[in-house]
Formats: C-alpha cells, structure tokens, sequence
C-alpha cells in the first residue's frame, strides 16, 4: 500500500539574537505538537550572522526568503545609535512587506482589561522609518542639527488601506479606526487620512469606519480600550500604539507581529532580543508561538491555530505554569511542557 506523504511548506527559520533562540525553540516543540505542515529552512541573521560573516542580512537569508515567501523570525539585536541598520526594517523594505498586522487579546484573567480583541494594522514601509536622516555640522560640533524627512505615498495609504478593510471584514470584524495627526501633520497623515477613507467608502456598508487622532487614541486606549476593534494608522504612531496594545492584555511577551507583503509573509514576536534575561531559559514564549498560530492562519491551517490559541488561553488563565513577566515563576521549558500538555 503506497502511503501518503502530507503536503509540507517550506518556511525559513531565523532563531534571532538573545532570547530568540530559546523561543524559537519553545515554538518549534509547539509547532510538532499540533502537526504543523511546516519544513524548516533555517538561517542565520542580526548579530549571530554579524559576528560569523560580517553581514546581518547574508545573501543567502534572502535567497531562502524569495523561495519559501514565508518565515518565522526570532528578534535581532540592533545597535542603538551607530551601526548597522535594523534587520527588521531591511527585510520588511527588501520584501515590500507593507502591512505590519499586531492582534491583542485578553489572556491574563483579573487584568485590568477583562474584554480586549483588536487588531492594529501598521504601514510598515514608508512615514518617519524610511530612515533618511542626517546630521549637519555647526561649528565644531558635528551633530548640532539632527534633520530627518518622512514621507506617505497615495499609493501606499491606497495598499494598506485596502490590506485593512480587506482584513477586516474577512475577519469578521465591524469597525475600523484610522488613526492619523492630520490637524498638525496635514500633507503628511492627512494624505493618509484622506485615501484611507476614500478607500473605506466601498466597505461602509459592511463596516463601521471613523478616524481618530493619535494622541486622543493613545489615551482612549487607556480609558476604554474595548471600543477599539481594528485601528488603522502609520508607521511610527502604529510602532508606538501597538507597544501600548500589548501593555494593556499584559506585555510584550504576549504579543505577536505578522509583516505581510504581495510577494511574502513574516512572522515574529513584537518584543526584541531582551539581553537583560537571554540564556537564563525564564522568557516567555508565548508572542513568538501566537505569531506561529498567525503563520498557520496565513496558510489555512485554522483548526491548528485555533487549537493553539486556545490551549494558550487555558493555560495561562489557569495562572499555573507562568512566566515571570506575566506573574508566575516557571521556565520557558516548563511552560513549553505544560503547553504541550494542554493541546
Ligand atoms: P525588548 O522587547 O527586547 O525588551 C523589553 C523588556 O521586555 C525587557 O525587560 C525584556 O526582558 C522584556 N521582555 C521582552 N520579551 C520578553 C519575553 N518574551 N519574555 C519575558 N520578558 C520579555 O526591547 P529592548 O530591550 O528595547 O530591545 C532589545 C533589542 O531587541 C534591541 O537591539 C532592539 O533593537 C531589538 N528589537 C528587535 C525587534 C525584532 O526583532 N522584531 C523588536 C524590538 C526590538
């Protein structure tokens, strides 16, 4: 009798820097748990791939990329000030990778949050991140002016806003908040502004839509975050109101990323490398295997990432077995164990 062999799809792995490898790994056993259709092409980049070919990003990173259209990324280090460039941003760029897609969910139970399910919907190419900047030079001091521009394509607002309420109501989702700073910032965010609602008028009979400033939303967030269900804005408000996000369902360790392009995906965790607790085997693994769940969504494995989704909830409101960053005094390994346990 022939047996047959279950389709598998190719991924490329990069285990990152710092905590990276030790989530990867985590990740990986969770992965195995529920069967993942997943075969590994794994590569180095950030500093482990700085430090052994003097490139962050090897040719070979790329190549695999261009082939499998899809990976799974631990955090990269990147130097603070001088440099190489964030790796992030560089594959994100090299990629066209467009829309950064950050869910929060309430998972801790007795947060302050009871009810929180929304969805940031970042333009991750253009805005401030486009990384010109520049210092200029007054008398002897060589950084006495720092000048940087930004700038926002129609086209770009056009892609993402479709990207958003696309996602919106493929996800069932009812309301959709732009979020811009277009009473200061008018050319920058209001072209941003204008297109997405221009755009929006073929959803509003599906969807709510209404916009709202960065700085009030920033503060509603705090207030009343359940009125939120998905926010659409740009690049550096959406990198700043999606850390807030993540701090409202109980921190970064529980937050996941996806970079998502035309041509490829990327899936990561929201938080870094964390140096402070790499090696000692205590971070917590759950925003890079939420961002694995989001991997199995991409290519239709629903069950197996609502399956994962919701071992990860049991677990964590059963308050045992938790991390120290979400209250519990457990190892990555010994979540893992008991994640596994539970699916
Ligand atoms: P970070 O997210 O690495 O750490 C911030 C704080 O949160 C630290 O106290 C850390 O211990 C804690 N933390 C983060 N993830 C955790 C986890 N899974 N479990 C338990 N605690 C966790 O931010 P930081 O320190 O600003 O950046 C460190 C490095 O990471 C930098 O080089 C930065 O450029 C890089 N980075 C990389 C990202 C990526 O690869 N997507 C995203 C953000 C930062």
């Amino acid at each position: 009798m022939t047996q047959v062999t279950a389709r598998r799809i190719p991924v490329t792995l990069i285990r990152g820097d710092g905590i990276g490898p030790e989530i990867v790994e985590a990740t990986l056993r969770v992965l195995d748990a529920v069967d993942a259709p997943f075969q590994w092409d794994e590569q180095i980049a950030g500093m482990a791939a700085m430090e052994k070919d003097g490139d962050p990003i090897p040719e070979a990173v790329l190549e695999s990329i261009r082939k499998t259209q899809l990976a799974l990324k631990g955090p990269l280090t990147t130097p603070v000030g001088g440099g190489f460039r964030s790796v992030n941003v560089r594959l994100r760029e090299a990629f066209k990778l467009f829309a950064n897609v950050r869910p929060a969910l309430t998972f801790l139970p007795d947060g302050r949050y009871t009810d929180i399910d929304l969805v940031l919907i970042r333009e991750n190419l253009e805005g401030m991140y486009v990384g010109a900047e520049h210092f200029v030079p007054v008398d002897d001091d060589p950084h006495a002016v720092a000048e940087s521009s930004s700038f926002i394509t129609r086209v770009g607002c056009r892609r993402i806003a479709e990207f958003a309420f696309d996602y919106a109501v493929r996800n069932g989702r009812k309301k959709v908040t732009v979020v811009h700073k277009a009473n200061i910032l008018k050319a920058l965010t209001g072209l941003f502004l204008e297109t997405c609602l221009e755009v929006g008028e073929k959803y509003r009979h599906r969807l709510e839509i209404e916009d709202k400033i960065v700085d009030n939303t920033a503060m509603q967030l705090v207030i009343n975050p359940e009125q939120f269900d998905v926010i659409l804005t740009t690049n550096m408000f959406g990198d700043i109101l999606s850390d807030e996000i993540a701090g409202l369902v109980g921190g970064l360790g529980l937050a996941p990323g996806g970079n998502i392009g035309h041509k490829a995906a990327l899936f990561e965790a929201v938080h870094g490398s964390a140096p402070d607790i790499a090696g000692k085997g205590i971070a917590n693994p759950t925003a890079l295997i939420l961002a694995s769940a989001m991997m199995l969504d991409h290519v239709n494995e629903q069950e197996k990432a609502t399956r994962i989704r919701e071992a990860l909830q049991r677990l964590i409101s059963s308050g045992r077995n938790l991390t120290g960053d979400i209250g519990g005094t457990a190892t990555t390994k010994e979540f893992t164990d008991a994640l596994i346990a539970e699916l």
